[in-house]
């Protein structure tokens, strides 16, 4: 997650570069490595986020019936692609690909039964709808940086990713699919456990340490404003880094510092006059 997130950003930052027409060696390399990068590690993930489905089935079976919108047990169990909350507790209109669970879910024993939100009391089932689309937002946002992963090495392919184009429009907004994937992978991950912090032995609401409202206020106070300027500043930062771009005008030797070999940083030799001196002296 960190490597794809990481890769949506770099691809991101040089698209934009080549958008302003700063088409250079570097940001070219930037945007091949970075496509590369999402086209190898994307189907790596989706099969590692996959397989994590898998167990969190086997120990939060909870977990999953809320993130695949299973409304009641059976033995084979559709995929709802889409789906949006009616006056029932479940039942819900949507798009809904019958009999998935079969290759979906390959590891289950000989019979047994998928269990639907029907199957858990009220007072065990996750937050329904916050976990359906939180999962689905995640899934969707690898799909769009696979996408440009492959669109990209494409490109690169055809020897057309160094044009400015519509993939490098594409590519710009899509460098915050990364941070909406973990937030929302996240999201899945700790709401879909609830009500329980130790999943079947301890409930949410029976872990609460014995600290007084104000003193929870006061700490969450000092966290939002000491994030706040971190964060501020760190987007700030790197933003201005991302759009600045690279500068590969050859550096000119006249203007080389005036350091022979061995000179501490920062130490300038006063006596080495141009530049050819210090490549004599190496
Ligand atoms: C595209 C297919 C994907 C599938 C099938 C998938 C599947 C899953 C599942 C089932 C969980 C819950 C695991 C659990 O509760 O034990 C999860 C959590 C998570 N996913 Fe995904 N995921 C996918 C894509 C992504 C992408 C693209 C990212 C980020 C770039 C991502 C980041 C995360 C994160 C950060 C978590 C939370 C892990 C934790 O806190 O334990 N996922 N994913």
């Amino acid at each position: 997650a960190a490597y794809t997130t990481t890769a949506a950003v770099i691809l991101a930052a040089g698209a934009w570069q080549v958008l302003k027409g700063r088409i250079t060696e570097p940001t070219k390399w930037q945007i091949r490595m970075a496509s590369g990068t999402l086209a190898i590690l994307l189907p790596i993930q989706i099969m590692v986020g996959h397989w994590s489905g898998e167990v969190a089935h086997k120990y939060q079976p909870a977990k999953i019936a809320v993130v695949e919108g299973w409304c009641e047990t059976k033995d084979l169990q559709g995929t709802v692609l889409i789906a949006w909350p009616d006056d029932s507790e479940c039942g819900h209109a949507g798009i809904t690909v019958p009999g998935t669970s079969k290759y979906l879910f390959a590891n289950l024993e000989e019979g047994e039964m998928l269990h639907g939100m029907d199957h858990y009391p009220e007072s065990e089932r996750p937050p329904m709808w916050l976990v359906f689309y939180a999962f689905r937002i995640m899934v969707a946002s690898g799909l769009g940086m696979l996408a440009m992963g492959l669109w990209g090495s494409f490109l690169w392919w055809r020897k057309r990713l160094d044009e400015p184009g519509l993939f490098h429009m594409a590519a710009v907004p899509a460098g915050a699919f990364g941070f909406l994937a973990v937030v929302t992978g996240w999201i899945t991950a700790e709401v879909g456990r609830q009500p329980y912090t130790v999943y079947g032995h301890l409930r949410t609401v029976d872990s609460l340490s014995p600290v007084s409202a104000g003193q929870v206020a006061t700490s969450l106070l000092v966290f939002m404003v000491v994030y706040a300027i971190i964060f501020t500043a760190g987007v700030v930062y790197m933003a201005r880094i991302a759009t600045r771009g690279f500068d590969d005008t050859p550096p000119d030797p006249a203007s080389r510092e005036r350091r022979p070999p061995g000179t501490p940083m920062g130490a300038v030799d006063e006596k080495a006059e141009t530049s050819d001196d210090i490549v004599a002296a190496e």
